[in-house]
């Protein structure tokens, strides 16, 4: 039977079979799910959700009494009186204590949630729709007023070019050396009892430490390092020169076909395929004019398209590569993947979807001539060097072009994944019918992938709060394709839980 019940009646083992509150505002992508943990009940709470409809058929029943006081209701209201201040005085990469508005039609309206972090396309998208005052609840005065205080030292180092965590030039070369000598691993490829090829090291904040030597067997203990809650997740890593050796073990895991349908093998297949595709891609980003690096990367293309198509739900286990710092090589392959679920939702013919994911996985093919030092700038860029970072659209389809094999419309990708459809994107300002289907797609999840990766120095956004932002920035994205990629995540969430 399905009813309606109150949240403080909920207890672990009920079945949710619908939250009445649109996912967007909370952690619930998903509606439907089994309660597994009190923090889940808590977390309903704090969202403001009070009532939710449970399939007693599926799951316990709720509580006859919710064995607690009735607790007066807190509705979070909208404030009423705010104050400006110039959004120069937010620092790109902190996270804000205070909520944050700006005015549309005359309202205030909620841009960022408190706690999240100002991140660099926060500020692109305040800066491009020209907002000269972000406004804060005047309840919030005190939390505006302590982090301006705190911010102090930060701007001093901002003047200089550092940041926190980066309060020297040598530190902040460590760091990008550490980025350019190092390649993050997936952990699911080093079976227990079998022995790694290469010797495995684990990232312990720009410095490194080497955990397992090559031709060593892999333990069964937590060797990698266990994944705590509320704790930042280290990467593995293995050093640049081991490369080929790597990519040789992958072709070999590959080549295996490995048997069996345990979850480990599983995990394992869908990781092999996830690691042959971003040794592609880099090779790619490093060698864009060589013609052996576009073939390579067309049968990883084809070979994800083939994955997804004969078994869907492959597409999730593909879907997104974490790591905990920013590789230009794996943002291209999580945008490709992401693109090509969002354009099969969409229905898009194959040969269109080939197009496109060859387009995405090249899309920042161009940032192969942006400086390192200023992909991986901890704190923000200053005007020249942004400019700099934006020439990476038409650097990169002036080096693909020299392959003439390259259907013209594998370029699009590349060309419009910062246009916006307001026309306040770059770098032609191409405005609505001007923008393509293939740049309409990667734009909304190009965006999506830069919020959600963390690096050293910042927090990401969780998925529900990235795609929360997007959609209050309506008059940039195509709705309908918007509303497709929502579903998509949200899907995504459920197979997680299953
Ligand atoms: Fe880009
Ligand atoms: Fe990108």
């Amino acid at each position: 039977m399905i009813k309606k019940v109150p949240v403080k009646k909920l207890r672990i083992g009920v079945y949710v079979e619908k939250i009445e509150q649109s996912w967007l505002m909370t952690p619930f992508f998903f509606n439907k799910f089994k309660i597994a943990s009190e923090k889940e009940i808590k977390k309903m709470e704090e969202y403001g959700i009070e009532e939710v409809y449970i399939n007693t058929e599926k799951g316990l029943d709720a509580m006859e009494a919710d064995g607690t006081q009735e607790k007066p209701k807190i509705q979070e209201k909208k404030p009423t009186e705010f104050f400006g201040a110039p959004p120069g005085k937010l620092m790109v990469d902190s996270v804000l204590p205070f909520d944050l508005y700006i005015k549309k039609d005359g309202e205030h309206f909620l841009y960022l949630r408190k706690n999240l972090p100002f991140h660099f396309e926060v500020n692109h998208y305040l800066e491009s729709n020209r907002v000269k005052t972000i406004y804060i609840p005047c309840s919030q005065r005190d939390l505006f007023n302590s982090y301006e205080k705190g911010m102090e030292r930060e701007w001093e180092l901002s003047h200089k070019g550092l940041s926190k965590g980066f309060e020297s030039e040598e530190k902040i070369e460590r760091y990008i050396d550490y980025l350019d000598n190092y390649i993050p691993v997936d952990r699911e490829v080093f079976v227990h009892g079998t022995r790694t090829p290469v010797n495995l090291y684990l990232e312990n904040h720009t410095d490194v430490s080497l955990i397992l030597k090559a031709e060593r067997m892999v333990p069964d203990d937590d060797v990698f390092g266990k994944e705590e809650e509320g704790k930042k997740r280290k990467n593995l890593l293995i050093h640049i020169n081991d490369n080929e050796k790597y990519r040789n073990f992958i072709r070999e895991l590959a080549a295996k076909k490995s048997s069996g349908d345990s979850e480990a093998v599983v995990k394992m297949r869908a990781a092999v395929v996830k690691e042959n595709s971003k040794m592609v891609t880099k090779d790619l980003l490093e060698n864009p004019r060589s013609g052996e690096a576009v073939k390579e990367a067309k049968k990883t293309v084809a070979e994800m398209i083939d994955a997804i198509l004969n078994l869907p739900s492959s597409f999730y286990g593909l879907m997104k590569i974490n790591t905990y710092d920013y590789y230009t090589y794996v943002h291209s392959i999580n945008v490709c993947t992401l693109s090509i679920g969002l354009a099969m939702s969409l229905g898009m013919r194959e040969k269109d979807l080939f197009n496109l994911a060859l387009g995405s996985i090249m899309h920042d093919v161009g940032k192969s001539r942006v400086p390192s030092h200023l992909i991986n700038k901890p704190g923000k860029l200053t005007y020249q060097e942004f400019d700099l970072v934006k020439k990476h659209v038409e650097w990169g389809a002036e080096l693909m072009r020299e392959h003439q094999d390259l259907s013209p419309s594998i370029f699009i990708p590349m060309l419009q994944h910062h246009e916006k459809l307001n026309g306040r994107g770059y770098p032609r300002n191409l405005e609505q019918e001007q923008i393509h289907v293939y740049g309409r797609i990667s734009c909304i999840v190009d965006i999506y992938d830069a919020l959600t990766t963390e690096r050293s120095y910042k927090k990401a956004f969780r998925p529900f709060e990235a795609a929360s932002l997007l959609s209050k920035q309506p008059e940039e994205f195509d709705q309908v394709i918007f509303k497709h990629f929502v579903t998509m995540l949200g899907k995504q969430t459920l197979d997680n839980k299953n």
